[in-house]
This record gives C-alpha cells, sequence and structure tokens, in this order.
C-alpha cells in the first residue's frame, strides 16, 4: 500500500485526477457494496423509487458504472455523473448498448447544467468530497437538481465501522496474551490507521482523500442543505472483503451506511 499522502489542502482538480487514476485497478482497490455476501438495502429502494418505469434518476459519482445496467432497466432516463475521465471511460464502455444512460463529466459541486428536475438522485461512496464546504456545496446541489417530493438516497463509507474494527482487533491480539500497549500497536497496525484522521472522518490513500461519515452526520448534513425524513440503515459488508482479518468472522462484519431522504 502506498504511503505517499498529499497534503490536505490539494486542490479538487488534483482529485479528480487521482480518482481517474484509481479507475484502472478499481477492482482491487474498493469493497465491492454489490458483492452477494453483502447485505444492501439499497437495490430494493431503487426498485421501489422506480415506479413505472416512467422516471429520471441521476448516478451522482457513477465511478466505472456498476449500478447503471441496474438503474437503465429500472429508470425511463439515467444521468451519469462523475468528474473523473478515468472512471467515465469505462462507465461509458460498460454501457454502450444501453440507449437510455447519459453521461456528464461534472463535479458534484455544480450539477447545474443538468437537465431537471429529477425523481431520483443516488450516490454511492461518492460523498466523499473532502472539504467541508464542498461537501455542503454538493448536497445543496443535489438538493435544487431534485423536483420536490423527489428521493435522494445511497451510501457512505462508515468511520465508525473502523472503531468497531479496531476494537475487535484489539481485543484479538489481547486474547493471545499481548500486553495492552503492544496488542494497541498491533490493532492500528491490521486497520491501517495510518491511513486515517479518525478524529475529522478522513481516509487517505494513493492521493486521494475521501470523507467518511458518522452516523450521527448523515441526518444532520442533510437535513441542513433542506432533506427531511431521512433513514439510515447498514450495509453489512462481508468478511470475506477484508482478506487477512477475516478470522473475525464470528462477529457481525463491518459495514457502510445506506441513508434515504426526501426533498419536501
Ligand atoms: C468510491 S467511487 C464509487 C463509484 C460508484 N458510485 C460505485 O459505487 O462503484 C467514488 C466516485 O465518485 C467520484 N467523485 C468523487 N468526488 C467527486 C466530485 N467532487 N465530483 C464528481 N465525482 C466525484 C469519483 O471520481 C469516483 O468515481
Amino acid at each position: 500500500m502506498s504511503k505517499a499522502i498529499p497534503p490536505l489542502w490539494a486542490p479538487m482538480t488534483d482529485q479528480a485526477q487521482f480518482w481517474s487514476d484509481a479507475a484502472g485497478r478499481y477492482e482491487q482497490d474498493f469493497i465491492d457494496p454489490y458483492h452477494a455476501d453483502v447485505r444492501n438495502p439499497l437495490l430494493p429502494a431503487l426498485t421501489d423509487l422506480a415506479g413505472a418505469k416512467d422516471r429520471t434518476v441521476v448516478d451522482l459519482g457513477c465511478g466505472i458504472g456498476p449500478l447503471l445496467p441496474f438503474l437503465a432497466t429500472h429508470f425511463r432516463r439515467v444521468l451519469a455523473v462523475d468528474f473523473a475521465e478515468g472512471m467515465l471511460s469505462r462507465a461509458r464502455e460498460q454501457c454502450k448498448t444501453l440507449s437510455n444512460v447519459t453521461f456528464f463529466r461534472k463535479a458534484l459541486t455544480a450539477l447545474r447544467g443538468l437537465p431537471r428536475p429529477v425523481d431520483v438522485a443516488v450516490a454511492v461512496n461518492s460523498l466523499v468530497l473532502p472539504e467541508l464546504g464542498e461537501l455542503e456545496r454538493c448536497l445543496e446541489s443535489v438538493h435544487a437538481l431534485l423536483r420536490r417530493g423527489g428521493t435522494f438516497l445511497g451510501i457512505v463509507p462508515a468511520i465508525d465501522s473502523v472503531h468497531y474494527l479496531t476494537m475487535l482487533l484489539l481485543d484479538r491480539a489481547r486474547q493471545t496474551g499481548m500486553p495492552e500497549r503492544a496488542a494497541r500497536k498491533n490493532a492500528a497496525a491490521q486497520a491501517e490507521h495510518e491511513l486515517y484522521d479518525l478524529a475529522f472522518g478522513e481516509f487517505r490513500y494513493r492521493g486521494l482523500v475521501q470523507h467518511f461519515w458518522q452516523p450521527f452526520e448523515v441526518s444532520y448534513r442533510l437535513q441542513r442543505a433542506g432533506f427531511h425524513q431521512v433513514r439510515l440503515a447498514k450495509v453489512e459488508l462481508s468478511w470475506e472483503q477484508f482478506g487477512a482479518i477475516k478470522d473475525l468472522a464470528g462477529h457481525p462484519p463491518p459495514w457502510d451506511w445506506f441513508f434515504q431522504a426526501e426533498k419536501p
């Protein structure tokens, strides 16, 4: 794993480039929320929202496009947005036979040029903008893009899940008879604490700087952006996705947070 950590003030344009560079090895570096063993409320929720296939959905931060074929089947029109050309070119390739998907290279803070209003906006692990001002602007842009009564849903990476994993790893080390100080060091190394700012919810890896969320933060930030009826649920990941620490599989797995909210 690369330890090359860019300065915190790296501008957003750099982030677009880092994301673009990450597209080629995406499957190796990122946990797949659509894996068969993951308990993910997203697809049933989207199916409910699709109605009689007469609605428009926008996939915000579509990445290499894993959700787009599903959206194209269930919705009349799909807008796919990402600021990273490397991601968009893989997504376009994956959707070349789908006639109702349109791609837009745009930042999530600048959605003004998109066809609007949309009925449903979905963001899967893309609400990760590291600067809070930008994150707030992004949520406000999504709110403006949706019709009244429209739905915003998605998944955000969970920082509390890293704390949970740390607890399990610490106890696992202590149970081998390791003194507590050494057990802490061991847990921190296994949970890759050097890549996280655990207090502020930030993850830095190969130049990417991502915001990771606390559960209480999801309703707080969505409400501040004008959404209401915020619902949260765990996306239960699979221990299979955690390589070397699969032996913790007797415990409930780590998670990310699914959310669903309405524009009044
Ligand atoms: C972790 S990937 C998730 C991709 C996809 N939603 C999925 O589930 O596989 C995050 C995606 O969000 C995009 N992204 C991150 N910040 C963005 C921003 N400010 N504007 C537009 N896209 C952004 C990245 O380029 C990347 O494709």
